[in-house]
C-alpha cells in the first residue's frame, strides 16, 4: 500500500462516523514540549561538565553551583593558567583545570582531546566589545576589526565548540549544550552593538544546534542573561552563584530557552508588547551616554 493510501485509511479511520477529517486528526500531534526524548533534561548529579571562561564572574558560579549539586567532575577553563589554580583548589578531587582560549582552534581541539568523558557543554566565556568605545558601533568604528572579533568570540567560537563536544556528548549517552546569551540578543544596545549583534547569532546558532541534534538525545539550551554582579556588569546585580542555580534547575525541567538574571522577565515582556518602544528607549539611552 503506498504511504498515500495508508493516511487516508487512518484519516478515515480518525474521521468516525461523521467522514470530517481534520489535518490534525491524520499527523501525529506535535511534541508540547521542547522534545520528545526523555534525557532531554539536565540533570547536575553524576554530570561531567565542561564550562568556558570559568575563572570569574558567571563561569566560575557555574563551577561552584556544579560541585555544590553534585557534578562529578567539572573541567574548569580559562585562558589564562594563572587564573585556575584557585578554582581547582574549591574540590581537586573533582575540578580539572584546562587552558583553552575559545577563540584558539590548536586550544579547542586539545580541550576535546583531553576531555572525552564530558557529558554537558557550558559554553559561558564571551567579551562585552571592545575597550574603545566607537569601536562597539557600526559607523563610528575605525574598522569593524574589533566587531569581527567580538563575534568570533561570542558566536563562532562557542560555534566551534558545540562541534567539537557534541559528538563527544552523544559519544557518552547523551547531555548538554549550554549557551550563554544575552537580553541583548533581543533588542540592539546602540552603545554596544557588536555586542548585540554576536548574541543575537549566537541565539540562532544555538537554535541550529538544537534542531541538528534534535533526535539525539542531547538538550541544547540558550540563556538569555542580564545583570549578574560580574566585572561585566559592574558588578551591579544578581550573585553568579544564584544565576548559575537559575540555569541549573531550568535545565533540569528541559527549558531550551532559559531566563536568568535581575529583571529579565520583565525586559522580556517589554520587548513583547512593544519592540519599537524598546528600541526607541535605547536609542534615547545612547544619545544621553553621548553628552
Ligand atoms: N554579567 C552579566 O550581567 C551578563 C549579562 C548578559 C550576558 N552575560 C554573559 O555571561 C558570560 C560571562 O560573562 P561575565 O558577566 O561572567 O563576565 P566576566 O566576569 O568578564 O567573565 C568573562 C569570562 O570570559 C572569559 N573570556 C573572554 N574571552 C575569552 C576567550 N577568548 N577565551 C576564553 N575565555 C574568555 C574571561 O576570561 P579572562 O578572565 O581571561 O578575561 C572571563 O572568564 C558572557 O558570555 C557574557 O556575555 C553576562
Amino acid at each position: 500500500m503506498k504511504r498515500r493510501d495508508i493516511l487516508r485509511g487512518l484519516a478515515f479511520a480518525a474521521a468516525g462516523a461523521s467522514g470530517s477529517v481534520t489535518r490534525a486528526q491524520v499527523v501525529p500531534a506535535a511534541p508540547t514540549t521542547a522534545s520528545r526524548w526523555p534525557l532531554k533534561s539536565m540533570r547536575v548529579d553524576g554530570a561531567t561538565v565542561l564550562v568556558t571562561g570559568s575563572n570569574q564572574g558567571i563561569g566560575l558560579g557555574f563551577v561552584k553551583a556544579l560541585l555544590a549539586r553534585g557534578a562529578k567532575r567539572v573541567y574548569a577553563t580559562a585562558r589564562r593558567e594563572e587564573s585556575l589554580p584557585d578554582v581547582v583548589a574549591l574540590d581537586p578531587g573533582r575540578v580539572r583545570a584546562l587552558v583553552l582560549d575559545v577563540n584558539e582552534p590548536e586550544q579547542r581541539q586539545r580541550a576535546a582531546a583531553q576531555a572525552t568523558d564530558v557529558t554537558w557543554l557550558i559554553n559561558n566565556a564571551g567579551v562585552p566589545g571592545s575597550r574603545t568605545r566607537s569601536e562597539d558601533r557600526i559607523l563610528a568604528a575605525a574598522s569593524l576589526d574589533d566587531g569581527h572579533w567580538v563575534m568570533q568570540t561570542n558566536c563562532w567560537s562557542p560555534a566551534e565548540l558545540c562541534r567539537l563536544f557534541a559528538p563527544i556528548i552523544v559519544k557518552n549517552g547523551g547531555g548538554a549544550i549550554t549557551n550563554i546569551l544575552s537580553v541583548g540578543a533581543w533588542y540592539c544596545v546602540p552603545q554596544n552593538t557588536t555586542y548585540s549583534m554576536s548574541k543575537a547569532a549566537a541565539a540562532m546558532m544555538t537554535a541550529g544546534v538544537r534542531a541538528e541534534l534534535d533526535r539525539e538525545p542531547v538538550l541544547v539550551s540558550g540563556v538569555y542573561t542580564a545583570g549578574v554582579a560580574t566585572n561585566m556588569s559592574g558588578g551591579q546585580g544578581m550573585d553568579p552563584v544564584a544565576h548559575a542555580h537559575l540555569v541549573l534547575d531550568a535545565a533540569g525541567r528541559g527549558e531550551t530557552d532559559i531566563l536568568a538574571g535581575t529583571g529579565v522577565e520583565r525586559l522580556r515582556d517589554a520587548v513583547r508588547a512593544d519592540p519599537k518602544a524598546v528600541e526607541r528607549e535605547r536609542i534615547e539611552r545612547m544619545h544621553a551616554a553621548d553628552k
